[in-house]
């Protein structure tokens, strides 16, 4: 469980969170529906830690979020698809692929068939840069 409690979050002098509350459940899809700029973007990057909260808790799995560094949330299996491309240009398709291998065991770093299934291109791809 995700549990994100009364959260205030700023850009400088601006508040874009004012008291965000909310729960994910295991095994659930939970959606974060809002028009244009209402903060749905900010609410993902405090669970991440991309961006510090000035107020409230962030916890996952019962255990407490706040001011862990984004890498050890990673490690947790807090991870986030962002909404741009948001792609390393200067990459391969493969390292870019293999970016999110850092918080896996080293046994877990291969990536998955279901990918190339999912997206068949990709396989042609692996060697092209992330940016072309
Ligand atoms: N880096 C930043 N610096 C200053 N203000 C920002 C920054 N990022 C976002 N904001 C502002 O914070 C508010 C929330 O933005 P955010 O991107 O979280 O909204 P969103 O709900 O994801 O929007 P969209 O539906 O367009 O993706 C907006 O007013 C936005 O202009
Ligand atoms: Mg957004």
């Amino acid at each position: 469980m995700l549990n994100v409690d009364n959260i205030n979050l700023h850009y400088g002098a601006a508040q874009a969170l004012r008291g965000v509350s909310l729960t994910a459940e295991m095994g659930k899809i939970t959606c974060v529906l809002g028009r244009n700029g209402v903060g749905k973007s900010s609410l993902l990057r405090a669970v991440t830690g991309q961006h510090a909260i000035s107020a409230g808790t962030i916890s996952f799995e019962g255990a407490a979020l706040d001011g862990m560094a984004p890498y050890h949330r990673a490690k947790r299996g807090v991870g986030y698809v962002p909404q741009g491309r948001e792609i390393f240009p200067l990459l391969s398709v493969q390292e870019n692929l293999e970016s999110g291998y850092a918080p896996l065991p080293r046994k877990e770093r291969f990536i998955p068939d279901d990918i190339f299934s999912l997206f068949p291109v990709l396989q042609s791809m692996l060697g092209r840069r992330g940016g072309d």
